[in-house]
């Protein structure tokens, strides 16, 4: 994770690939969220951070109206007329950069000309980190710049959901974007995704001895797939039926009218969110007045909740949660959209080789692949490197 030579070797790549030089080097991270989990596009409350895994994006503008991206990730060079993207214009990750040029033109009310862009990133795909975020962000930020739409962070959060819900097709909220681009040092991105305030809130995890270890069990999930969409036709179904604008309108004294008047899928769906909501605003207030040992309780209130209501875990996620916690973790749960990716498990940073090595034992024991656990810290959202 040295980033000077991230920044040159993208910077290197596009003059190789391109024949010219870029204009500048843009990065941003992937994020983890620490808590409130499909609770953003219930207009609700999140805790992620950014994270010091991140996606390197040299780029320049170009004469036309051309765009070209090229990546570390594939051999592929993926090539577009501005006006001719569209839903489905790119079926993989390129669908990510040309959705935000898109998005930016769109909300930033500009025409656009081409660019060219290559990207490199560290950020594990399909591990439930956001690399496509960190995709978007990276472009966001750049094309930003590069066409002075001069939009804030919290517009250009908006533009990679955007990107994400039209030109993708992913249902998503806005909470992953927001830590790419919010993200600072040592603290999480606290979002009510109803006003959209963001606050940062000091973690406080080195100072305590702790460290925030992913064990990304590496069953590859996917958001534009059918389990993501249907929880939120859900939630969307559950609101109606309680007479209010999104289940931020709901509180958690209203969960027996909603027992009453839901099936028991609907209404369990409502109660994660209700409850969860809850529990960040409660992570929130034990950080800033116990500290970090203190949250453990509410991360596996919000992995048990995920996993037998809102029912969006894999048993490689409850295992992992399950030894972690059973080998010392303050507390531990799985993170992301769900039905794979990653787990997060806040550990005392002396055992942190206890539970690396009692997950990978378990998950051998059970047959389940190999998972890859490593420690991240909160670092700095999107930011322009050369
Ligand atoms: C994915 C989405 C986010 C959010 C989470 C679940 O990461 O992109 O908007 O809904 O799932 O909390």
């Amino acid at each position: 994770m040295t980033t000077s030579r991230n920044i040159e070797s993208a910077a290197a790549a596009f003059e190789a690939r391109y024949g010219y030089a870029p204009t500048g080097v843009w990065s941003a991270p992937g994020r983890v969220n620490l808590i409130g989990e499909h609770t953003d596009y219930n207009l609700g409350f999140v805790l992620p951070f950014a994270i010091n895994r991140r996606t390197y994006a040299a780029i320049s503008l170009r004469q036309d109206q051309t765009v070209r991206v090229m990546s570390s990730f594939s051999d592929e060079q993926h090539q577009i007329e501005l006006a001719d993207i569209s839903k489905n214009a790119a079926n993989d990750w390129a669908a990510y950069p040309f959705g935000v040029a898109w998005a930016l033109a769109k909300l930033g009310q500009t025409a656009g000309v081409g660019f060219d862009a290559y990207f490199e990133s560290d950020v594990p795909v399909g591990s439930g980190l956001s690399s496509s975020a960190a995709i978007e962000c990276s472009t966001s930020l750049a094309l930003n710049e590069l066409w002075q739409t001069n939009l804030s962070r919290p517009e250009l959060a908006r533009v990679g959901q955007l990107a994400e819900n039209e030109i993708v097709g992913a249902p998503t909220g806005i909470m992953d974007q927001s830590a790419s681009l919010l993200g600072e040092r040592d603290h999480a991105v606290f979002l009510d995704c109803k006003s959209l305030e963001a606050q940062s809130i000091e973690l406080g995890f080195d100072d305590e001895g702790l460290e925030l270890l992913i064990i990304d069990t590496r069953v590859a999930h996917r958001l534009n797939d059918g389990g993501y969409a249907t929880r939120r036709a859900a939630c969307e179904l559950g609101a109606s039926q309680m007479n209010a604008a999104s289940l931020r309108e709901v509180s958690i004294d209203q969960l027996g009218k909603a027992k009453e008047i839901m099936d028991d899928v609907t209404f369990r769906r409502v109660r994660h969110i209700v409850t969860e909501n809850e529990r960040v605003l409660e992570t929130v207030e034990k950080l800033r007045t116990e500290g970090p040992k203190s949250i453990g309780a509410l991360l596996n209130a919000s992995h048990v909740s995920m996993r037998d209501d809102f029912e969006i875990s894999i048993d490689e996620l409850d295992t992992a949660v399950d030894v972690a916690i059973r080998h010392g973790a303050v507390g531990a749960r799985m993170t992301g959209g769900g039905f794979g990716g990653a787990a997060i498990a806040l550990a005392p940073i002396a055992k942190v080789s206890e539970i690396t090595l009692a997950v990978l034992a378990e998950f051998e024991l059970l047959g389940y692949g190999k998972p890859n656990i490593f420690a991240v810290t909160a670092d700095q959202g999107a930011r322009r490197d050369r």
